[in-house]
């Protein structure tokens, strides 16, 4: 996670910036993220991969790989629930490096709504 200082009326802050990944990925799980990150700093889960926001030094190189628009900036509004989860599953899923054979049916659940109740809190095999 990178850092930056911006003036408030008030005086400094830090804020705290990095990458997620959001309900898009959920089944799709394509994985050409990962083959990019300078910091392999996203971890898998059954269902889709998080990235690790105190790992990511935000370099943004992922967000344009993903063949589903699953990564954001964290400062882009309402993701607050996926940086959480990003945060949480992190923690626990194993990491992942190299890209597999994303699930069979990947292409049927592209641009699908509502994937958040399909969310899987199980975790990936990792590398
Ligand atoms: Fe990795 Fe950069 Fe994407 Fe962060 S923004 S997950 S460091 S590729
Ligand atoms: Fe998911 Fe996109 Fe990566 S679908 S696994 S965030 S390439």
């Amino acid at each position: 996670m990178s850092q930056i200082a911006f003036g408030r009326a008030s005086g400094w802050k830090e804020a705290q910036l990095t990458y997620i990944v959001n309900e898009s990925c959920i089944k799709c799980k394509y994985m050409d993220c990962v083959e990019v990150c300078p910091v392999d700093c996203f971890y898998e889960g059954e269902n889709m991969l998080v990235i690790h926001p105190d790992e990511c030094i935000d370099c943004g190189v992922c967000e344009p790989e993903c063949p589903v628009d699953a990564i954001k900036p964290d400062t882009e509004p309402g993701l607050e629930k996926w940086l959480e989860i990003n945060t949480q599953y992190a923690e626990v899923w194993p990491n992942i490096t190299v890209k597999r054979d994303p699930p069979p049916d990947a292409k049927d659940w592209e641009g699908k709504p509502d994937k958040a109740n399909l969310f899987s809190q199980n975790p990936g095999c990792g590398d």
